[in-house]
């Protein structure tokens, strides 16, 4: 009998996975509207980049290694993308305001793509927006030294011309699998 609850639950347990699949279409959308500071402190909407393909990742500048190794990804991506990255815009969302400033995000982002836009909010902005994006993430309390890191999910983020999310690639798919992925959603958003 305790098998068969058992197998029950499991049964319940993938349902319940299943609607919280991000391309399951059941659950909440991922994704959304925000209202962001961009370089140069001017306002950024999502609706600002309506027509134009989005990869969105959420990082701070002073990751130690997973930021830089994800911005190296999209870096890629956008490199094997050749002349069809020029419908894609890179953007980065910090999840650390208080330190990642917009003139110090526009320096940081150029580092991977001359087009990669840096966003930053109020701390209070940018929970809400993480939240929309499933982004879960940590703030540690700071060290003797006053640094502190941020612990943070690391999926990239494919939003369509129209805002809808497409889809998000996870850690272990290279730049080049990041590439062939958008390629594909682009072929089919043209044959619809
Ligand atoms: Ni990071």
């Amino acid at each position: 009998m305790s098998t068969v609850f058992g197998r029950g639950i499991g049964l319940v347990l993938v349902l319940l996975a299943s609607l919280l699949m991000p391309t399951g279409g059941r659950a909440e959308p991922i994704g959304g509207p925000f209202a962001l500071t961009g370089p140069d402190g001017r306002v950024v909407r999502d609706a600002d980049f309506r027509g134009q393909w989005l990869l969105v990742y959420f990082g701070y500048i002073s990751c130690p290694d997973v930021c830089p190794t994800d911005l190296q990804r999209i870096s890629e991506a956008m490199a094997a993308l050749g002349p069809a990255a020029e419908r894609v815009v890179p953007l980065f969302i910090t999840l650390d305001p208080r330190r990642d400033i917009p003139e110090r995000l526009a320096e940081y982002v150029k580092l991977f793509h001359p087009r990669m836009v840096g966003l930053a909010g109020t701390e209070a902005e940018t929970d809400e927006v993480a939240k929309r994006y499933r982004v879960r993430f940590v703030r540690n309390p700071p060290d003797k030294n006053g640094f502190y890191g941020v612990d943070h999910t690391t999926n990239i983020y494919l939003i369509a011309p129209n805002g809808r999310f497409v889809e998000w690639y996870k850690m272990a798919v290279p730049g080049l699998g990041i590439a062939e992925a958008i390629r594909r959603q682009m072929a089919r958003a043209q044959r619809e």
